[in-house]
């Protein structure tokens, strides 16, 4: 304790952060446990000196119990094999047309792709497993353009492939698809890993390649999209299928890979994944940052998002304090305890997407039909996204309903804000008795009110 006492101020700031950190990463390992995760990486992260720290990633969720499954993007490894050859590829629409020559060296290209990611799984001790689990038939000849050995996924075996999850294995599927004769056919990584999500329940569908996320800067929004939520780095955190939509049909002049991850994301959202997100595999940590964190940095597209606020249970006292203890630490809000939460905890509001908690809230009773809006925070992340008008929204219709005559708080960093609902400022003396009783004239806050 005396040791504590001494530390100074920063180094116990970082303790204080590190702690929130451990805290947040907890609770969605508890999450994600039992989730399939489907990883589409792309080859031309091979030679990165980083890869095998982003498979050493990968082996850690699957350790920490998230079912695993990896499809290698082989664009890459093709164009190099058939280079060494002097076959000329030939695209159409972005698709490549795969003459009988070229199969041979597609399907070496891809196995050989699914092969490096075994090795390295093996050497980060997991087992990958690789094997033919996907059918496919020709994709035949299309406004007059044969796409020959190029094909489309027909079933993909899906029994085998939960029984191999189960058994802790990771499978690795190279896009290649047999037809019943058992001739190969070139097919999509994109698509196969967007078409899994049809066959089997997924968490999270990851594009990993050296696109790190959608850039918001001169991106033209609209009024879905004005809105969004930014990283650190400025790039769009989380867009709904509605609101990716809106960005490809207001931004003509995105490059390529961005309007292809995001209309792949829409797809996969579409086919059943609840969350597709994008980003680089050439910044350390990147996987783990964007499962483990609301900091993520990387572009996050999602299905259905089912936000709502609701009175908080013991279970969000771990998510509660992870949301505030940047801004205790900080000196924008007072310090709290689990304790000191969970006492008052009927008092006490979160906001929910998808059962992950991005805000919180709490109105305390007081004499003279007095409530305090009290402990408002919104997780870094999520700021400027509209939930902490939602939550204070929600406590003064909450007031309202319960009859209370005035609404109170105490702020340092925020009245500019409060203004905004109705709040107008007030003195010490328009505080009930017992909360004046204990007004720290040290802290000053503001005191802000407002009539019901
Ligand atoms: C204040 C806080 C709750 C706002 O949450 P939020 O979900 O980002 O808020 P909203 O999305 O509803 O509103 C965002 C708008 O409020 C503005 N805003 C945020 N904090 C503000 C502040 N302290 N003063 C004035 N305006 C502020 C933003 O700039 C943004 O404006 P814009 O829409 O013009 O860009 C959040 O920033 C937070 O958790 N702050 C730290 C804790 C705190 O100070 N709590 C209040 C003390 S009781």
């Amino acid at each position: 304790m005396a040791i504590e006492q001494n530390l100074v101020p920063e180094l116990k700031l970082q303790k204080i952060e590190i702690a929130g950190f451990i805290r947040e990463v907890f609770s969605y390992i508890s999450r994600f446990k039992g989730q399939l995760f489907i990883l589409k990486i792309e080859d031309s992260l091979m030679d990165h000196p980083l890869f095998p720290v982003l498979i050493r990633d990968i082996s850690l969720l699957h350790k920490l119990g998230i079912k695993v499954l990896i499809v290698p993007g082989t664009r890459k490894s093709i164009d190099r094999q058939l280079k060494a050859w002097e076959i000329e590829s030939e695209f159409n629409e972005g698709v490549r047309l795969t003459s009988e020559e070229a199969l041979p060296l597609v399907e070496q290209a891809s196995l050989g792709a699914a092969q490096r990611i075994m090795s390295h799984l093996t050497a980060s001790g997991c087992h990958g497993i690789q094997g033919n689990w996907v059918s496919a038939r020709s994709l035949g000849v299309i406004d007059g353009v044969d796409y020959m050995r190029t094909g489309k996924i027909d079933r993909i075996q899906k029994d085998i492939l939960t029984h191999l999850l189960d058994e802790e294995y990771i499978p690795i599927l190279p896009p290649i698809g047999w037809n019943k004769l058992g001739h190969a056919y070139n097919i999509s990584s994109t698509e196969l890993a967007t078409e899994l999500c049809k066959y089997i329940e997924v968490g999270k569908l990851f594009f990993i390649g050296n696109e790190c996320g959608i850039k918001a800067e001169g991106l033209k929004t609209g009024s879905m999209t004005s809105n969004l939520a930014l990283t650190d780095s400025g790039l769009i955190s989380a867009l709904d299928i509605d609101q990716a939509n809106e960005i490809l049909r207001l931004n003509p002049q995105l490059e390529y890979a961005q309007v292809d991850y995001l209309e792949n994301a829409i797809a996969a959202c579409k086919a059943g994944a609840k969350r597709v997100h994008l980003i680089s595999g050439e910044m350390p940590g990147s996987v783990l940052q964007e499962v483990f964190s609301s900091r993520g940095d990387g572009t996050m597209v999602y299905a259905n998002q089912y936000s709502q606020i609701r009175q908080a249970n013991v279970d969000d006292i771990p998510d509660i304090l992870r949301i505030m203890q940047d801004y205790i630490a900080k000196g924008f809000l007072i310090q709290r305890t689990s304790e000191s939460i969970l006492e008052k905890l009927q008092d006490y509001v979160v906001y929910a997407i998808d059962n992950a908690i991005h805000g919180c809230g709490a109105l305390h009773a007081f004499e003279d039909n007095c409530a305090e809006v009290a402990a408002i925070a919104v997780a870094a992340n999520y700021r400027k996204a509209g939930i902490g008008e939602a939550v204070v929204h929600h406590l003064i219709e909450l007031g309202k309903m319960r009859g209370y005559k005035k609404l109170f708080l105490l702020t340092t960093q925020a009245p500019d804000w409060f203004y905004n609902f109705g709040f107008r400022t007030g003195t010490v003396d328009d505080l009930p008795p017992s909360k004046k009783a204990k007004y720290n004239t040290k802290r000053n806050s503001r005191v802000l009110i407002m009539e019901l």
